[in-house]
């Protein structure tokens, strides 16, 4: 009973986002086809995510129902409701990795993040997430780490994955 009345949540994402988010879309007014490779472009501009304030940007710019975009973002989980931290960890979840330990290598990603699955860590540094086959069925238990396959997992690796991402975010950051 509470959802219609919560339209103006949170503006985290500023306006010069916002404007090229409706230049993306705006290239796609009513080509509702175009509406995937569209949240696909949206979302690497808007930090990683689809949050309200640019789902509705975009159902405004291509004149798509915004209702249309909330079932894609549903249905696709590659496709966030919220922004996204700089690194996404993907952990499969599907049934070959699950049975060789899916279910510890979440735990160790957990603590070692300090987050549950499907949060971001307070830094914005990590989005933990859990996915269907990424295709590394042959190295399970197995994540994607932004582009890059990270089979044979184990606690132990991923204490020391998530260290080195650390140490190279840091890098990268100048710190
Ligand atoms: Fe996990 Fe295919 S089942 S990568």
């Amino acid at each position: 009973m509470q959802g219609a009345a919560r339209e103006e949540l949170r503006p985290q994402i500023d306006e010069e986002v916002l404007r090229k988010v409706a230049e993306i879309a705006g290239r796609w007014k009513g080509r509702p086809d175009m509406l995937i490779p569209v949240l696909h472009e949206v979302q690497e501009v808007a930090g990683n995510g689809i949050p309200k304030e640019v789902a509705k940007t975009v159902s405004e710019a291509m004149g798509v129902p915004l209702a249309q975009i909330y079932s894609v973002q549903t249905f696709y989980s590659f496709f966030s409701k919220e922004p996204r931290g700089k690194i996404l960890i993907r952990l499969c979840k599907t049934a070959p990795c699950h049975i060789k330990g899916t279910k510890r290598i979440l735990e160790a990603f957990e603590r070692a993040l300090g987050i549950q699955a499907g949060e971001t860590t307070e830094d914005g540094l990590f989005t933990l997430e859990t996915c269907e086959c990424i295709g590394a069925c042959d190295v399970s238990p197995a994540a994607l780490v932004d582009d890059t396959v990270y089979g044979h997992l184990t606690e132990e690796k991923v204490v020391e994955l998530v260290q080195a991402l650390r140490e190279r975010a840091d890098l990268d950051g100048g710190a």
